[in-house]
């Protein structure tokens, strides 16, 4: 649920406020009619049913196998990866940013890393993953950071410029009509010398595999990105310090906003 106090902070980090802030579903929702584009991933995301196996099931499977099964890092170490890369033990009562939350497993995991005063936001544009994210995080406990729920699209995020410490956007990039806008967008709501963590697809340099994965990302709108594209990309959006790791099919990138 989005706390009453969590709200407050919330609507003091948009661009443009809502004069009448839609909330009834324990999210702000910033989308209304508006839905993202047409792929078939892009309909799994906003189905009632993955919500329910997602962080369960759909994920460890398809994003273990992804990642070369036990050669590559285990959720819990993507998570940790994702903290310490973000500096978020060096920045008391940080704000941060997950943008393609989901139902709410990065937020959370986030969360853990942020001391008493932070806020964590997860911001997605699936009403469905929304409610699983709500209805999965339990009120905030004295001494940790308030989480709150956003639905917004990512390529164009509806928060002041450098309103966040840090933004993580794990398993969306792929998945994004635009993702060149969307990381300009979180480069935007960055501070200066704000962090990036991001967690997107692979495209190995492998030409027997070419084919087989253009014919699957045609099929499902699951766009593979070269290690070259993702790290050019980040610099074109403005961001600096850029480190990068692959594991199979996923890819890891930290940067840092000038
Ligand atoms: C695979 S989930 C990722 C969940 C979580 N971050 C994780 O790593 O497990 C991808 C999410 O991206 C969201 N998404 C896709 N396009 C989006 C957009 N344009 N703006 C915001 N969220 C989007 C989907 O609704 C879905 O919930």
């Amino acid at each position: 649920m989005v706390a009453d106090d969590a709200l407050d902070r919330v609507l003091k980090l948009l661009a443009s406020p809502p004069v009448r802030p839609e909330v009834s579903h324990g999210y702000l929702d910033l989308l209304g009619e508006e839905g993202t584009h047409d792929t078939l991933a892009q309909r799994l995301m906003r189905s009632s049913g993955l919500p329910r196996i997602y962080e369960q099931v759909w994920r460890p499977v398809l994003f273990g196998l992804a990642k070369g099964g036990p050669l590559g890092p285990s959720t819990d170490q993507e998570y940790a990866l994702a903290r310490a890369w973000l500096d978020l033990a060096a920045t008391p009562g940080a704000t941060v940013l997950d943008v393609a939350c989901g139902p709410g497993n990065v937020t959370r995991a986030l969360a853990e890393g942020v001391t008493d005063g932070g806020l964590v936001i997860g911001a997605d544009a699936s009403a469905t993953m929304l409610s699983r994210a709500v209805a999965d995080t339990p009120a905030s406990a004295p001494g940790t950071a308030e989480v709150a729920y956003v639905r917004c699209d990512a390529a164009d995020l509806p928060f002041a410029d450098a309103a966040f410490d840090a933004v993580c956007c794990y398993g969306g990039l792929y998945l994004f009509a635009d993702p060149w806008a969307a990381l300009a967008s979180m480069a935007r709501v960055l501070r200066p010398g704000g962090r990036l963590v991001v967690l997107t697809t692979h495209r190995p340099g492998l030409p027997l595999l070419g084919p087989g994965l253009a014919a699957v990302s045609g099929a499902t709108g699951i766009r593979m990105f070269g290690a070259r594209e993702l790290t050019e990309g980040l610099g074109a959006a403005g961001f600096s310090a850029v480190r990068r790791r692959s594991h199979g099919l996923m890819q890891l990138a930290g940067a840092t906003r000038p």
